[in-house]
């Protein structure tokens, strides 16, 4: 079953509230938050005291993707901020064993990220730990990138590896993803897709929604 999570990255910030019940209405099945923090990626975004506010416009999971140095101490206020999934980047912490375990602490979902240059083994000795693995499909720091063709190795590669070892996380992607190239990465092995353009940027973000779901390989 593909999920969609629209990044209201893309989104208008001056009104983001009405954008969020927008594709809760609209058919979004995840809402994915992109916090970055100006070191670990060159843009800043959003912070715990936005998302707390945000969490009364829909009951649909927050998603939310930590790109900042350092993630150990702000896991805890997204997590009072009402987040459902945190997601931290391999590169950002250096016990990322540790990272995880507080997150699970939380009460909340363990996500691990992998930026395009950070090979899959980093994950050997915590995939049997996390509920889901996002592979970033461009760098992070900025919507409307394109899709960086070498990920769609990456994401079979991670498929296989979870097969072989009879895990059933979540494969997030990330970046670039649009209804000319849903097909591709949910063909080889994705099942949470990301989409900040191909749904905030579009006239009808009902039908960017459903047209990128009839898109996929099912
Ligand atoms: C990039 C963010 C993405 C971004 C995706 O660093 O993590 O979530 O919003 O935007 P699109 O779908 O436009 O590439
Ligand atoms: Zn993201």
């Amino acid at each position: 079953m593909i999920k969609i999570a629209p990044s209201i990255l893309s989104a208008d910030f001056s009104c983001l509230g009405s954008e969020i019940e927008k594709i809760d209405k609209n058919g979004a099945d995840i809402i994915h938050i992109d916090v970055m923090d100006g070191h670990f990626v060159p843009n800043i975004t959003i912070g715990p005291g936005v998302v707390k506010c945000l969490r009364k416009y829909t009951d649909k999971p927050f998603d939310v993707h930590l790109m900042v140095s350092n993630p150990d101490e702000y896991i805890e206020q997204f997590a009072q901020a009402g987040a459902d999934i945190i997601t931290v980047h391999a590169e950002a912490t250096k016990h990322l064993n540790r990272t995880i375990q507080i997150i699970k602490n939380c009460g909340k979902k363990a996500g691990v990220a992998l930026n395009p240059a950070t090979p899959l083994n980093v994950l050997d000795f915590v995939l049997q730990d996390v509920d889901m693995v996002l592979i970033m499909t461009v760098n992070p720091g900025f919507g409307g990138q394109s899709y960086l063709p070498h990920s769609t190795k990456k994401i079979s590669d991670l498929k296989n590896m979870m097969i072989r070892n009879t895990l059933v996380a979540d494969i997030e992607v990330d970046g670039g993803i649009d209804v000319n190239n849903i097909n591709v990465v949910t063909k080889a092995g994705a099942n949470v897709i990301v989409a900040g353009s191909a749904v905030f940027k579009q006239d009808n973000v009902g039908e960017a929604i459903r047209s990128l779901k009839m898109n996929s390989y099912n």
